[in-house]
């Protein structure tokens, strides 16, 4: 009897781990533990054994019961595990691709901006956003209290000033890398400053936070040559070979003589269209370093001289053939329908 039972456990743990489907599993559970099963035919024998063994064979065929009941479930489970499996498993199916970010506007156009630079032997450097009157203003040759503080709407903040650098504020133009530059460097100096830029403006195009790069050179015998030759290399290889810049006369306290600089129209190439009117479209500011900007960063200007130049990577990036952004605010609104078409 025990023999039998054992035998019949075995065989019945063997198909079912055996079978394939929920229907096998189903016929199995017919065959050992249904009402005409082997097992039960078995079990109907127990009454005709001798008193004493009934209670163990009683047990023996409870466990063989359950041992068989706990199989076929365990193997459904498997099999419904697996078929899942083969359904992911379509090798024909089209792949799908994981969506892939890419970097912000405004950071392509920053590296590719430093790039161009690189190639003619600028450093890439980064200065603090918060700043010092002295770097900001003073060193550059702005007056105490001028008014001409005013054009670069300046964020002031709350708090502590420096005993000798003055008030604390966000930096508005990267100008304020020039002196850290020549605290750094002694000449020659090839700087390019790229950091963000604050000014109390928002408007379709202004942001009170703004990029802008900075060009500052540094050496025995430069002259305004060099900033247009520069200024020339920088826009063809940024905005195409077919575009040019032309430099006008402006007033700046830190540069003399200074300049405005402007970059002819991609439309028209400086004819004169609908769109630019006059054929050159305004950038920013240039200029040769000021004396006393020299003398601040203690630079003798009776040995060097230098040039500077400085603007917003938007408005450059505004330029380039195929960007029309209606509204620069929609740069940092963080919209990912207008960020995903570059
Ligand atoms: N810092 C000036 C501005 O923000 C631009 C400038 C840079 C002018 C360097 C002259 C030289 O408008």
């Amino acid at each position: 009897m025990e023999g039998k039972l054992l035998h019949l456990k075995n065989n019945a743990l063997s198909l079912i781990l055996d079978a394939e489907s929920a229907t096998e599993l189903e016929e199995l559970e017919i065959q050992f533990l249904g009402r005409n099963g082997e097992l039960t035919q078995l079990m109907k024998t127990l009454p005709k054994l001798p008193a004493e063994e009934k209670p163990v064979m009683g047990r023996l065929f409870n466990d063989t019961k359950n041992i068989i009941e706990d199989a076929i479930n365990q193997r459904k489970q498997t099999i419904g595990k697996k078929r899942t499996t083969h359904h992911t498993l379509d090798v024909t199916e089209p792949g799908r691709k994981p969506p892939l970010g890419h970097l912000h506007l405004v950071t392509q156009a920053i590296q590719e901006i430093s790039e161009i630079f690189h190639h003619i032997g600028f450093t890439r450097v980064r200065y603090p956003e918060i700043e010092w009157d002295w770097y900001a203003f003073t060193a550059l040759n702005f007056p105490e209290n001028h008014p001409a503080r005013d054009d670069w709407e300046t964020f002031f903040m709350k708090g502590s000033s420096h005993p000798q650098k003055g008030a604390m504020l966000l930096t508005p133009h990267t100008s304020s890398g020039q002196i850290r530059e020549m605290e750094r460097l002694k000449p020659p100096i090839r700087m390019l400053n790229i950091a963000k830029c604050y000014r109390r403006q928002s408007d379709v195009s202004h942001t009170p936070m703004f990029h802008q790069f900075e060009g500052l050179v540094i050496d025995k015998g430069i002259s305004i040559a060099h900033l247009k030759g520069v200024l020339d290399y920088f826009f063809k290889s940024y905005l195409g070979e077919k575009r040019s810049s032309r430099i006008r006369p402006y007033h700046f306290e830190f540069t003399e003589p200074s300049f405005e600089v402007d970059v002819s129209c991609g439309v028209c190439l400086g004819k004169g269209c609908k769109l630019c009117k006059e054929g050159w479209l305004e950038i920013g500011g240039a200029g040769m370093v000021h004396p006393n900007v020299l003398r601040s960063g203690s630079i003798d200007p009776a040995k060097y001289s230098g040039f500077a130049f400085g603007w917003g990577v938007e408005r450059v990036l505004m330029m380039k053939e195929g960007i029309k952004i209606d509204d620069l605010r929609t740069l940092y609104s963080n919209d990912l329908d207008f960020l995903k078409q570059f």
